[in-house]
């Protein structure tokens, strides 16, 4: 772990941080229009999957439409405590989104919704990793969200008494890690967030190959 994701990481980490950082971010934005896209693609009943949650301003959103069970999932206790304020009803795991695939069983989310992570993901390859663990846990016609950050190389942000440091992408490239990972694109758009252009996807679970057990035993 490079020192500026543990300066990342610390930041999450502060319940002043994250007590400034919900002001801002747990209020109707851009992602409220994005969330609500997701949810019409997601099958009713099914499991939706926010990870990381942070302070839970989609968690609420997703379990205020009635139709889905839904997990919150973040590293941080302090966000994770402010989620559970903002959707008391929601269930939250305090994990770390490598660990989805031991969290959760395979092909059991509707959705997985990741929002506002691989900006802070330095080594990209590790963003394969958690998409093809996302893959693992999703039903067979689930729906993905990720968002990224658009640009080149990284800056360093200061804000709500915190250090971070975020990554950039181009849509290119987000867009071929997410094929990379199982999943065909359905929608790649951008967004103009408060400081930074984004790049959003909605993806699907490729069709998967069957089981070639059957070859063997027949
Ligand atoms: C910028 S916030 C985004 C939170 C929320 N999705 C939103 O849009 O407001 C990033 C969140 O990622 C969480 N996080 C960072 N690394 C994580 C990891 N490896 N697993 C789970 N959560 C992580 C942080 O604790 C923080 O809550």
């Amino acid at each position: 772990m490079g020192l500026e994701i543990t300066k990342t990481s610390s930041a999450y980490d502060s319940e002043h941080f994250v007590e400034e950082y919900s002001k801002v971010y747990n209020v109707p934005s851009m992602m409220q229009m994005i969330r609500e896209d997701f949810m019409k693609q997601v099958r009713p009943g099914s499991m939706i999957v926010d990870v990381p949650c942070g302070p839970g301003r989609d968690t609420k959103g997703f379990l205020e439409n009635g139709t889905f069970k839904v997990v919150g999932v973040d590293l941080s206790w302090p966000m994770l405590r402010k989620a559970k304020e903002t959707a008391p009803q929601a269930v939250f795991i305090h994990a770390d989104i490598n660990d989805i695939d031991l969290i959760f069983e395979p092909r059991s989310a509707g959705g997985v919704f990741i929002a506002g992570l691989f900006q802070e993901y330095g080594q990209k390859s590790n963003v394969s990793n958690v998409l093809k663990k996302a893959n693992h846990v999703m039903e067979d016609n689930a729906i993905l969200f990720v968002d990224a950050k658009r640009g080149q190389g990284s800056e360093v942000r200061y804000d709500f008494g915190g250090e971070r440091t975020f990554f950039h992408y181009q849509p290119e490239e987000l867009k071929v890690m997410v094929e990379e990972s199982g999943f065909k694109v359905k929608k790649i758009f951008p967004n103009t967030g408060r400081h930074s252009q984004w790049i959003n996807i909605f993806a699907t679970v490729n069709k998967r190959e069957q089981s070639t057990l059957t070859h063997w035993v027949s």
